[in-house]
């Protein structure tokens, strides 16, 4: 299941709206890059992978809307449009890394608008379709840690939803079950969007791998008695010391685990690396409209009372002594992270 996919005969993205679901899988189909700015911050694209593929197509919406009459234009507008969708989400930093990437293209390029658009767009789909290559390659890795019969603790969505495709955390769970490991996952509601309840459980179900959802503040209860055997999350963006930024209550989750000495793995391609960051105190966190913490509504009725106010960052960071090994599609990477990550993007 891809979730982007570009329309070459009408030169259009198409994509899932990751909103509608689980109720319905429903496609939208975006022709300019302001769509697709706009469907990242409304989060019908979500998932640190796929916003970054996600924006890398804008800019080939952005060309290939374009009427400039040489590429020296086209490059100003492209130039504004990435500042459009890079403004949309500041956590994830594959969303700045693709970007930058494609820019990097459009800025050293010599030649006509069209070959302009046409590389641009070029440059797009690699990013997509590396994508899904890192990640086979990380659910390969991953899913050989993973012992038979283990149960698997799971938070946020990581799966194909979250990237072009297969997933990151998600791509390894899905990996170890078809490989007849017979595991089963405990997946984290994840409050206060609730990406697991909905779109991890959604794909799980897909997949026929077993699972369970539970409240986030019940991962503590079933890693102290035994019940889970592995937490297995993604990332957001990691940091050059191994602090990772990732979905709200990872951080929480990370501490359960290692006080109940659990393996904490974090699985994540190198484009979520950023070591121009030191450590996780300089990466900005979202915070989002409390609304979304306040509107929760049961039996027909809002929770919370009236006038209450909210906070609702949408990211925390996990201190890197809690991350058991990350998992990328370079390999198992272990402490210690100055050196070990450092050493792998020696070797990028
Ligand atoms: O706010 P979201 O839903 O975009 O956050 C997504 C996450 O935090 C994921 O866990 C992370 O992007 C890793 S997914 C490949």
């Amino acid at each position: 299941m891809r979730t982007l996919e570009w329309d070459r005969e009408h030169q259009q993205l198409k994509m899932i709206d990751q909103r509608a679901l689980p109720g319905e899988l429903k496609w939208l189909t975006l022709s300019t890059h302001l769509e697709v700015a706009e469907c990242i911050h409304t989060m019908a694209a979500r998932g640190a992978p796929a916003i970054g593929a996600a924006a890398a197509y804008g800019l080939a919406l952005a060309a290939a809307r374009s009427r400039a009459a040489n590429a020296e234009s086209l490059k100003q507008e492209l130039r504004q449009a990435a500042a459009r969708l890079g403004a949309t989400r500041p956590t994830a930093v594959n969303l700045a890394w693709a970007l930058k990437r494609v820019m990097a293209k459009s800025e050293g390029f010599a030649g006509s608008a069209a070959e302009l658009a046409a590389l641009t767009l070029a440059e797009a789909e690699r990013i997509a379709n590396e994508d899904v290559d890192a990640n086979e390659r990380m659910a390969a890795f991953g899913a050989a840690l993973i012992r038979p019969g283990e149960t698997v603790i799971h938070h946020c969505n990581t799966g194909a939803l979250a990237t072009v495709d297969w997933g990151t955390a998600l791509g390894v769970i899905r990996k170890a079950h078809e490989q007849g490991k017979g595991i089963r996952v405990l997946v984290d509601e994840t409050r206060p969007r609730l990406q697991g309840a909905k779109l991890t459980a959604w794909e799980l179900q897909q997949y026929g791998v077993p699972f369970e959802i539970i409240s986030d503040n019940a991962a503590g209860y079933f890693l102290s008695r035994g019940e889970a055997q592995r937490v297995l999350v993604g990332a957001d963006r990691v940091a050059a010391n191994g602090d990772v930024a990732n979905k709200i209550g990872t951080y929480m989750l990370a501490l359960a685990a290692h006080a109940n000495d659990v393996p904490f793995y974090v699985v994540a391609p190198t484009s979520t690396f950023d070591h121009a960051v030191a450590s996780g105190k300089e990466i900005p966190i979202e915070e989002r409209d409390p609304a979304e913490v306040l509107e929760l509504e049961q039996d027909g009725m809002r929770v919370a009372p009236a006038g209450a106010q909210a906070r609702n960052p949408a990211f925390d960071i996990t201190p890197h002594t809690l991350v058991t090994a990350f998992v990328t599609e370079n390999g198992v990477v272990y402490p210690p992270y100055e050196k070990t990550l450092r050493e792998l993007k020696a070797g990028q």
